[in-house]
């Protein structure tokens, strides 16, 4: 059943010259239809060099409204139109132009994890495989960073040569995890590594073996001549890893690492999709679009090599 629906995409994707990419987030049948699988920043760069007259973004609305940005020429489309990011919510316009008059001076730095109006406002967008590099390479020394706490906190530790200022903002879904779930993955698992997502807080990232983004994680995971690994962030890459290394053993940090938003997109809403019955076509005003590509060209300027 998976195999014949996988066939439907794939006979459908090349006869209507749709490109089809997955973040690692996405179940383990959808990233095999996609033309390419990765983190926010590997997505934004495939993103800018898809070939296709249309691009399916798997993942969620901003990773979608990113393409858009890149691309607005193509055809963008997100297969449900109910997948958002909650954290790119946390901060709206107003709020951000408050902050702004109260860190006068300050490079506004955004994780990628914000809506197209949000980033307008914005000096540079980052990730979370991106953030350091882009950070040192930044002259301004004063930075204003967005929406996400951990991961902004994480990146100031590294780079004390700046004057970094967070905000209240996080993910729900790494940030509720705590010191006392890592200590009881580790009892359970003690010669397991532990490897998580920096937008885990403070005190689960104090404890890891290794910080990173989520395809950071998996080449990791995949390199490390270790065995066992507890892994913090989507379970998602605890199936994908397992899949690709079943000699290896993985497990989740907890059973209740899911991001629902992310897990909405089935396998089958990307056909629906390609069929014209689901999904939604991202559209964006040409000012906003103008105006957010600045932050994003940015990140790619800075980010990349
Ligand atoms: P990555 O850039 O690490 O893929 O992160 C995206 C994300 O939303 C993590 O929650
Ligand atoms: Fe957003 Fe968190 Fe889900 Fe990533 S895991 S898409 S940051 S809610």
């Amino acid at each position: 059943m998976i195999k014949d629906i996988q066939e439907r995409i794939l006979k459908l994707k090349k006869e209507n010259d749709v490109c089809i990419l997955a973040h690692c987030y996405q179940t383990h049948d959808i990233l095999e239809v996609a033309d390419f699988v990765g983190d926010s920043f590997g997505l934004a760069q495939q993103a800018a060099k898809a070939p296709n007259k249309t691009v399916m973004m798997c993942g969620v609305r901003f990773m979608a409204e990113t393409v858009k940005i890149l691309c607005p020429e193509k055809k963008v489309l997100l297969p449900e139109a109910e997948a958002g990011c909650p954290m790119a919510e946390q901060l709206d316009r107003e709020m951000l132009l408050q902050l702004k008059e109260r860190y006068p001076g300050y490079a506004v730095v955004a994780y990628i994890n914000t809506t197209a109006e949000l980033k307008t406002l914005c000096d540079v967008c980052v990730t979370s495989s991106s953030a350091k590099k882009i950070i040192e390479r930044m002259p301004e020394e004063k930075i204003l960073f967005i929406p996400d706490k951990n991961l902004g906190g994480f990146i100031a530790k590294q780079c004390p040569e700046k004057d970094i200022v967070t905000v209240q903002g996080c993910c729900p879904t790494h940030a509720r995890f705590t010191a006392k779930d890592v200590d009881r993955a580790k009892a359970a698992h003690p010669n397991a590594l532990l490897l998580v997502h920096p937008e885990c807080s403070a005190e689960v990232v104090d404890k890891a073996d290794f910080v990173g983004s989520t395809t950071e994680i998996m080449s990791y995971a995949k390199k490390s001549n270790k065995s066992e690994f507890i892994i913090g962030t989507e379970n998602s890459i605890v199936q994908h890893l397992g899949i690709d290394c079943p000699e290896k053993r993985f497990y989740a940090l907890s059973k209740d690492f899911i991001c629902h938003n992310m897990q909405l997109t089935k396998l089958v809403s990307v056909l629906h999709c390609l069929e014209g019955v689901g999904g939604e076509e991202i559209v964006l005003d040409e000012q906003t679009r103008l105006a957010a590509k600045r932050s994003i060209d940015r990140m790619l300027e800075l980010g990349n090599g």
